[in-house]
């Protein structure tokens, strides 16, 4: 059981990333250390590209990754002072995602591992967002996983790898996506959930009552589009906003945001201790992880159902390459082939 190097690629959306992950055989899940280091981690953010558009373009983002993926990747290597040969996997991202950067991702990394010959990892972006606090916490299964970020929004019991069971997720939008479009309605530009938190810390969260979508629901589902038309609603009643007006609206909108997700996952949290006792973890996942006002309220909720919140760094909650790195070690180590389950059919064999 020697250490293992993966190169992971990112590129189904608005960033482009590339890392170097290392795992550790001698770390164990549960005692609350890392399961492996992180070599190089490096992500060029596309929001400039996008900015005008109020949203991630599809075809701009593609033509962004094959303009700076080679030479992210190269760059990634040095930094890590690594050359192709000396690793033992290549895990690309091979979905869910905007299919021309997956595509841009998935061709690059093919070719790469063919000219290392070493396995090339297809995986799942989702999956490598969940498995992420295993990287960072050494989180053991199973344990509750809350994903928010930008495309998805929902909830699961992860009771090992490849387990998932979704307990609950949006109806309408993702809350990433709830954030990104209050933003834009608020004038506060892309991407929407740092400026949204940013403008909230000076806001009033109780000046506007916005509806607390889903909550008492007997299930774990979000909604949030009748929340995005009523911040529209009160928006256009005070037709032009001032500073503060735009600050309590954000604060108003986060609280929602904050206090229906925080019923939707104490819900969740009650039917997984039930079935699985106290003492677990519940992983937030995803860009809207880095939300301070809502890791505060999951805290509490963890707390009060007898689990205990972790959360990756704000850099690890975003799209990254090392996420993906890791995933693709974790299928390593357990044996995977996923190149053969996803057709990608790239492995090359002695
Ligand atoms: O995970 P991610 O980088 O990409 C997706 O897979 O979607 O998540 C990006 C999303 C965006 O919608 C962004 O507005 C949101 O995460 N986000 C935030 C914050 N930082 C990023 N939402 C709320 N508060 C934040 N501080
Ligand atoms: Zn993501």
């Amino acid at each position: 059981r020697r250490p293992r190097i993966c190169l992971g690629i990112e590129t189904s959306c608005d960033e482009t990333a590339a890392a170097v992950v290392v795992s550790d055989p001698a770390a164990q899940p549960g005692q609350g250390r890392p399961l492996g280091t992180i070599r190089a981690h490096l992500v060029l953010s596309q929001i400039d590209e996008h900015q005008g558009f109020g949203g991630v373009v599809p075809e701009i983002a593609a033509r962004a990754h094959i303009d700076h993926l080679d030479r992210l990747v190269a760059a990634t290597l040095d930094e890590a002072k690594l050359g192709l040969g000396d690793l033992d996997a290549i895990a690309v991202t091979s979905g869910p995602g905007l299919i021309g950067g997956v595509m841009v991702g998935l061709m690059t990394a093919k070719g790469l591992a063919l000219g290392a010959g070493v396995p090339l990892l297809g995986i799942n972006h989702l999956e490598a967002h969940a498995l992420t606090a295993r990287l960072t916490h050494g989180v053991a299964f199973p344990f509750l996983l809350l994903l928010v970020s930008g495309g998805h929004c929902l909830i699961a019991e992860v009771t090992g790898l490849g387990q998932y069971r979704r307990l609950g997720a949006t109806i309408d939008d993702a809350v990433g996506e709830a954030f990104d479009k209050t933003a834009r309605l608020l004038g506060l530009g892309y991407p929407g959930g740092p400026a949204v938190e940013a403008a909230a810390r000076d806001g009033d969260p109780a000046r506007f009552a916005f509806p607390r979508p889903m909550i008492g629901r007997p299930d774990c589902d979000f909604s949030f589009s009748g929340l995005k038309t009523a911040v529209r609603q009160e928006a256009e009643r005070i037709r032009v906003l001032s500073r503060q007006d735009v600050a309590d609206l954000a604060a108003s909108f986060q609280a929602a945001v904050s206090d229906s997700v925080a019923d939707r996952v104490g819900r969740a949290a009650e039917a997984f201790v039930a079935s699985h006792g106290r003492g677990h973890a519940l992983v937030v996942a995803g860009g809207v992880a880095a939300n301070t006002a809502l890791r505060t309220r999951l805290g509490d909720v963890a707390t009060r159902r007898g689990l205990h919140l972790v959360a990756p760094p704000v850099r690890l909650c975003t799209d990254n390459g090392a996420m993906i790195a890791w995933a693709g070690l974790e299928h390593l180590a357990a044996g995977g082939d996923l190149s053969a389950d996803d057709g990608l059919a790239l492995i090359p064999r002695a």
